[in-house]
């Protein structure tokens, strides 16, 4: 049975919120035994009632709320304001730090890439050569970018020590493509960010400013709608990589069915950083890895590593014996 939405919140705060956001923990809490906010929540669609969109758009309606009543007189105050902000906005999270994750696997494949991110957002995650890294001490990637994204990694991996990587075409596909260029989007990209976390928003910024010298070029659509056309556009030669982090969950199973079909049928190399669960046969080959929060990361379906939601950790699994 799925959940109610005081069930969702209350599940968002112990699973999502808990270590990474105290204020945002505390709203979920709050919402989950307030009748008043269930009752405004269930004036929108199912897909618009979710914890990340009502509380950035009473932030960007109203401001950061210090503590929950603040929060619930915002919305109750502005209510109007925050429905049709969260009516005409999506949650588009947008973490270069997750590239962390990505680079590694981007790395062990054959060069050059042509890369191909669907559910890009505005882009931050299309431009993994142009970031730094450090993995536990060890730089990688673009050591003078003034981007530097540190990572902690656990166990061992052929995917530890990455060597360079060379992208010569790279291109998104977004339902409602951010511009890095747009004061609006850069607005809502930054009030996505949990309120606590000053480190975020830096590493946003810098990410914004890199990509602004030379955006990705982004189409607008649906990714199944999208994807054969626009991988058609790759530069030959070049080996074409297919990826996504924090996308997929928002398809109904029919669409990521149809979407992994489509994937095996185009012949690139496909990563695939989701929650467990997004795909089922993704999960089923863990086998007995104990689960973690966070999301699985996979190459052609193969589970590779744990990954943190915001990135800076991953834990490499083990290689499976053939
Ligand atoms: C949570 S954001 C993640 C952005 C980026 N992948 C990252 O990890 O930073 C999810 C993105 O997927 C996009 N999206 C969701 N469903 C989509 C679909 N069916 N087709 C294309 N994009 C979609 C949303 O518009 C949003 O920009």
């Amino acid at each position: 049975m799925p959940l109610t939405t005081a069930e969702e919140y209350r599940r968002w705060a112990g699973r999502e919120a808990l270590g990474s956001s105290p204020l945002y923990e505390r709203l979920a809490l709050g919402v989950a035994g307030d009748g008043e906010l269930i009752d405004f929540l269930s004036g929108l669609p199912p897909a618009k009632r979710q914890p990340n969109l009502l509380f950035a758009a009473t932030r960007l309606v109203a401001g950061t709320p210090a503590d929950y009543p603040q929060f619930r007189r915002s919305v109750l105050d502005h209510r109007e304001a925050v429905a049709a902000t969260m009516l005409s906005h999506r949650t588009q999270t947008n973490e270069p730090a997750r590239c962390a994750a990505l680079y590694p696997v981007l790395a062990s494949l054959p060069q050059p890439l042509a890369l191909l991110e669907v559910g890009a957002s505005a882009g931050l995650c299309l431009l993994p050569d142009r970031y730094g890294y450090d993995y536990d001490g060890t730089p990688a990637g673009a050591v003078d970018s003034p981007l530097r994204l540190r990572c902690r990694t656990e166990g061992d991996s052929r995917f530890a020590g990455p060597g360079a990587i060379s992208v010569v075409w790279r291109a998104g596909i977004d339902l409602n493509p951010l511009d890095v260029t747009h004061p609006d989007d850069v607005r809502w990209l930054r009030t996505l960010v949990w309120p606590e976390q000053r480190e975020r928003l830096e590493r946003l910024d810098a990410a914004i400013a890199l990509a602004r010298q030379d955006p990705p070029r982004i189409v607008r659509g649906d990714l199944n709608a999208r994807l054969g056309e626009v991988a058609a556009q790759a530069t030959p030669g070049a080996t074409l990589v297919v990826y996504h982090t924090a996308v997929l969950g928002y398809l109904p199973e029919e669409g990521r069915a149809a979407f992994a079909e489509q994937v095996g049928r185009l012949g690139c190399q496909w990563i695939s950083q989701e929650e467990a669960g997004v795909f089922p046969e993704v999960s089923a080959r863990l086998r007995d890895e104990p689960a973690e929060a966070g999301y699985v990361l996979a190459l052609n379906g193969e589970p590779v590593a744990f990954t943190a939601l915001h990135g800076g950790r991953v834990r490499w699994l083990p290689e499976p014996s053939r």
